[in-house]
C-alpha cells in the first residue's frame, strides 16, 4: 500500500493509473477503522482495479469542538488493517493540505430541505462540512465509485445530492450495515461506551428490528409510537429522534404506500454517546 500524503502527489498518481485503464473506487473515512469500513473496502477491491482509502478527521464537520478532541485516532491500527484488506493507496492528508486558509472552508452551496431535519437539526452544519469535505476528496481521487456505509444515512443522501448536484460522473455504492454480533451498528463511537451503556445501546437495533416486524400488523405511526416509547422508557437511553421517511428526501412517511423507499432513522444519545442506526423498511 502506497501512503500519499500531499494532494498533488495523490492526483499525479491517480491520473497515471487510469491511463493504464484502471477503474477507481474511492472509501473515505475519518481512521478508528472497524469491520464496517472494511466491508466498504471489500466491496471496493471486488468491482474496482485500484482501491483508494482516505483517513481525514474532519474538522468543519464537527460543530461540537469537544466532539472533535475525543474523536479516537488509532493511525497505526488503522493502516495495519489496510494493508491486510489489500488497499492500493491511503490517503493520509494533514488539516493544512485540506484547508490551506480561510477560504478553503468556505462552500457556496445550500443543500436545502436534507439539511434541516433529524440529523441536521440535532447537529447544525455538520453536512455542510461533510459535504465540504467529500467534494474536495472527489476532486482529488476522481472515482469512478464512491463506497459509503448506510449506517450513516442522511450523509448517504447529502453526497447523492451533492453528487447529482455538481454533475459527478461517480456511481454512489451503498454498502448495508455491518453489526456486532448483539446487534449493535458499528461505529467508531462505540468504544466510547462503558460496560453499563454498551449494553443499552443493544436496545437500538432492537426497537428497530421489532419496528420492522410491527409494520405487518400496525401502522407507521403507530409502531414507530412502540419503539419510542419502548426505548424511551430506558433509563440509559435518550432518544434524539426516531422518524420514518421517504429514504432518498427524508420526507416523513405515515403510510407504507406513500414512497418505494422507506425507511426508520434512530439517534439516540447513550451514555453521552451519540449513536445512530436505521432500518429499510421498504426498499
Ligand atoms: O463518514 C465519515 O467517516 C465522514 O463523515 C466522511 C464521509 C469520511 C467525511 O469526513
Amino acid at each position: 500500500m502506497i501512503i500519499l500524503k500531499t494532494i498533488a502527489a495523490t492526483q499525479q498518481f491517480i491520473v497515471a493509473e487510469k491511463q493504464t485503464g484502471k477503474t477507481i473506487g474511492f472509501v473515505p473515512t475519518m481512521g478508528a477503522l472497524h469491520a464496517g469500513h472494511i466491508s466498504l473496502v471489500q466491496q471496493a477491491k471486488s468491482e474496482t482495479n485500484l482501491v483508494v482509502v482516505s483517513i481525514f478527521v474532519n474538522p468543519t464537520q464537527f460543530n461540537d469542538p469537544k466532539d472533535l478532541e475525543k474523536y479516537p485516532v488509532t493511525i497505526e491500527a488503522d493502516t495495519e488493517k489496510l494493508i491486510a484488506a489489500g488497499v492500493d493507496v491511503l490517503f493520509l492528508p494533514s488539516v493544512a493540505e485540506m484547508y490551506p486558509n480561510a477560504a478553503s472552508r468556505q462552500m457556496d452551496y445550500d443543500l436545502g430541505y436534507i439539511d434541516t431535519v433529524l440529523e441536521a437539526a440535532a447537529r447544525p452544519g455538520h453536512f455542510k462540512g461533510v459535504a465540504l469535505v467529500v467534494k474536495k476528496l472527489l476532486d482529488i481521487v476522481t472515482p469512478h465509485k464512491l463506497y459509503m456505509g448506510q449506517k450513516d444515512y442522511q450523509q448517504l443522501q447529502v453526497v447523492r445530492k451533492l453528487i447529482a448536484d455538481f454533475d459527478l460522473d461517480i456511481e454512489l455504492v451503498s454498502c448495508p450495515i455491518i453489526r456486532e454480533p448483539d446487534g449493535l451498528a458499528m461505529s467508531s463511537r462505540n468504544v466510547r461506551l462503558t460496560d453499563e451503556y454498551r449494553i443499552a445501546a443493544t436496545e437500538l437495533s432492537k426497537a428497530l428490528f421489532h419496528l420492522k416486524k410491527d409494520i405487518a400488523n400496525q401502522t407507521l405511526p403507530a409502531a414507530r409510537a412502540t419503539a419510542q416509547h419502548h426505548l424511551n422508557s430506558h433509563p440509559l437511553i435518550d432518544v434524539v429522534y426516531l422518524e420514518i421517511v421517504n429514504g432518498h428526501a427524508l420526507v416523513p412517511i405515515n403510510h407504507v404506500n406513500e414512497a418505494t423507499n422507506i425507511a426508520a432513522l434512530l439517534a439516540a444519545k447513550v451514555g453521552g454517546v451519540h449513536l445512530l442506526d436505521n432500518i429499510i423498511l421498504k426498499p
